[in-house]
């Protein structure tokens, strides 16, 4: 039987992406696609602040996608307190309510953007937030961490770093290059994320950027525990030249 995948947020980039991408796999799935606004018939209209709203779109479903969410970093708190902070703990409730198997929440690169831009920065360091956007997608993480703790459901966190379609970003800088998310790559760490086995650990927290050269975030976990395998390299995309790229003379 195909397994059921209720992606929220479904009518945004990324949900539409992921859409068009699952018709591109050998591997089908059953998706239920949800969106406060969904055009076409093709879905489910759902509002996340709505608990009730949340557990009927979860009813017998394997996988929550939960991309539903504010996505501006530079949103206010009360811009994000509804969809992010009061969505995000409706969709795991009803989840847990509805006995879903497991979450992938579309959490943020914006959760770590307080360190310093030549750091690295690993699954294992400490959040820190450079705007209140951050701060909700790092609750976000903690409602994941608690479910899957506490209650059972399985839940990724996948720190979604700057994801553009290749050919419509023009306005390059450094920080976007070493945060790409190219939008196949992205795809398949979220389908990964419904495939992984997490008998060992019930809460991961992944990585969501490409095979930058530069990478703002480490990538090493994600690909250990999800089989992550990105191929793009925005610096090679671009043709970012390096002037040291040849072999040291001997
Ligand atoms: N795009 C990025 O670069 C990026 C980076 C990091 C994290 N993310 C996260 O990934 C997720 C998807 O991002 P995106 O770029 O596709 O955003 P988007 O704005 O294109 O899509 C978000 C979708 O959520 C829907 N939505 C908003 N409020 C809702 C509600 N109350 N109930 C139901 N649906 C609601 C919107 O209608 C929209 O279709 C977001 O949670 C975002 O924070 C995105």
């Amino acid at each position: 039987m195909l397994k059921t995948i209720l992606i929220t947020g479904a009518s945004g980039r990324i949900g539409s992406a992921l859409v068009n991408y699952t018709n591109t796999l050998e591997q089908k799935y059953d998706l239920r696609l949800a969106d406060l606004q969904i055009s076409n018939q093709q879905g489910i209209q759902i509002d996340v602040t709505d608990l009730s709203s949340c557990r009927e779109a979860c009813q017998g479903i394997d996988t929550v996608i939960h991309l539903a969410g504010i996505a501006c970093p530079d949103s206010t708190f009360e811009e994000t307190l509804h969809t992010n902070i009061v969505g995000t703990y409706n969709i795991f409730e009803a989840a847990f309510q509805t006995k879903v198997r497991r979450v992938v929440y579309a959490s943020s690169a914006q959760v770590v953007e307080g360190y310093p831009l030549d750091t690295q920065v690993n699954t294992d360091m400490p959040v820190r937030p450079k705007n209140i956007y951050g701060v909700s997608k790092a609750y976000g993480e903690a409602v994941a961490a608690y479910y899957a703790y506490q209650k059972n459901i399985e839940a990724i966190a996948v720190r979604i770093g700057a994801f553009y379609d290749p050919d419509a970003w023009t306005h390059l800088d450094s920080r976007d290059l070493s945060a790409w998310a190219n939008p196949e790559d992205l795809c398949s760490l979220l389908i990964n994320c419904i495939e992984a086995d997490l008998t060992a650990e019930p809460f991961v927290i992944a990585h969501g950027i490409s095979n930058n050269r530069f990478k703002r975030l480490d990538l090493s976990d994600t690909k250990r525990l999800l089989g992550y395998a990105p191929e793009a390299d925005s610096f090679s995309h671009w043709n970012v030249p390096f002037h040291n790229d040849s072999q040291p003379k001997s």
